[in-house]
């Protein structure tokens, strides 16, 4: 991409780049799976064994490595006695086959910015108002563990500690007994954050499309996330008279089919995906007897998603006359429009532009930690391009160029906000 080609005018020399891409090869080995990608799923042994690499990392750069109680990992510069922190980072937790970007990248650029900019600061002779704090998230992507964006819904009280720590995974391990032997589980709260900056992949084709290098996000695409249950009849699949039939995957695949025409009705507007089912009893010469899956709805326009969220449940009682099932449909976890406070797009756009970067406001489709964060205290996410938007895939890809791009980038913002 054209984008790839362009220079920061760092202050950082080309050795400090280096070792940035010598970190980002390091880390991708962790949880490595042999078509290129990751397998890091929140905290299985890919998974703690790559924190416990960042620890040591984060203690070179000179950094106190701490935990809070739902295992969130902090690496953090005191330089202001008493003072909040800039807490900037994202999650190193990936889907079961994912790509080496996703999260990581924006860690580890974390790691390098607040290591730069405390530097920077430190030889100029700032006297900076806030202290700088590194941090990946527990457990963004929630496919061992649901919600997704757990480590951050817990740190800004969205959702209790509690619930989140007895959440189990398919085979009925939690949450608290995932943690307790890793040493991860901390006793305190975490830092207190005065403002909050993420950066990341785009996931997307928008920065690629129009060739430019950093993306502003102005605000996130609305969400809602759906367990549904449904119930039909065990039987034999051969023997049993069809029209005797109570068949849960029959109810399951018109709800897939439903949420493909659910999109379809709302052109580039709203995104619908069935991910991910568990049949029960899952037995080749067995009508299913019960079919859990998770439905997710995403949409730019709060009213479309709540249209959309209505003609789902006219669809769920159709499906249920037609496969003579029941449905049950559990609102799981949501988000809506919020946009990033506007003070941050405005400090990232002068930064890309001293910087001489390229830049766009953008819209963010995905979840990320800074949705949760941005109701917590001022935040500022940030976009790097993705190769043909390829993303939950192992074969997601940036440019060293545009990492570094946006490694530079995320010094130069986390300098503004930590200056105050
Ligand atoms: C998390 O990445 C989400 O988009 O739900
Ligand atoms: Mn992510
Ligand atoms: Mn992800
Ligand atoms: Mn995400």
């Amino acid at each position: 991409t054209s984008s790839a080609r362009e220079v920061p005018s760092s202050t950082e020399g080309s050795d400090a780049d280096t070792r940035f891409l010598e970190d980002f090869r390091s880390m991708s080995a962790f949880g490595a799976t042999p078509s290129g990608g990751v397998d890091r799923q929140a905290a299985t042994e890919p998974d703690i064994a790559q924190r416990r690499w960042l620890a040591e990392l984060l203690e070179e750069k000179g950094m106190r490595v701490v935990y809070d109680r739902i295992g969130n990992q902090f690496g953090l510069v005191e330089r202001v006695p008493g003072a909040p922190y800039v807490v900037v980072g994202s999650h190193m937790d990936s889907q079961p086959t994912a790509g080496r970007f996703d999260g990581a990248y924006g860690v580890l650029a974390a790691a390098h910015a607040v290591d730069r900019a405390a530097r920077s600061d430190e030889a100029e002779g700032a006297s900076p108002e806030y202290n700088l704090a590194v941090v990946n998230w527990f457990n963004e992507e929630g496919s061992r563990f649901a919600p997704s964006m757990m480590g951050s819904a817990v740190y800004t009280g969205k959702l209790p500690l509690e619930t989140a720590l007895a959440v189990r995974d398919r085979a009925g391990v939690s949450v608290g007994e995932a943690l307790a032997p890793t040493g991860f589980l901390g006793e305190t709260d975490g830092p207190e954050a005065a403002f909050c900056a993420e950066i990341h992949i785009e996931q997307g084709r928008v920065l690629e499309r129009s060739g430019t290098t950093i993306g502003l996000v102005e605000a996130c695409w609305a969400a809602r996330k759906y367990r549904v249950v449904v119930n039909g009849e065990q039987a034999h699949s051969g023997a049993t008279v069809m029209e005797d039939r109570r068949d849960a995957l029959l109810g399951a695949s018109l709800l897939v089919v439903a949420a493909r025409e659910l999109a379809d009705r709302f052109p580039g507007v709203l995104h619908t995906a069935v991910g991910s089912m568990d049949v029960y009893p899952n037995s080749p010469v067995v009508v299913a007897s019960k079919v859990e899956l998770l439905l997710d709805l995403r949409a730019d326009d709060e009213e479309v998603l709540a249209e959309a969220d209505r003609i789902l449940r006219e669809q769920v009682i159709r499906v249920e006359e037609t496969a003579k099932v029941s449905v049950d449909l559990h609102l799981s976890h949501a988000w809506g429009i919020d946009p990033y406070q506007p003070e941050g797009v405005s400090l990232a756009r002068s930064g890309a532009e001293r910087l001489g970067l390229s830049h766009q406001r953008i819209r963010t489709v995905a979840g990320h930690d800074s949705v949760n964060m941005k109701g917590h205290v001022p935040t500022v996410m940030l976009f790097v391009p993705s190769v043909e938007g390829i993303s939950h895939n192992e074969g997601e890809y940036t440019e060293d160029g545009d990492m570094l791009a946006g490694l530079a980038m995320l010094t130069e913002v986390v300098r503004r906000l930590g200056a105050g």
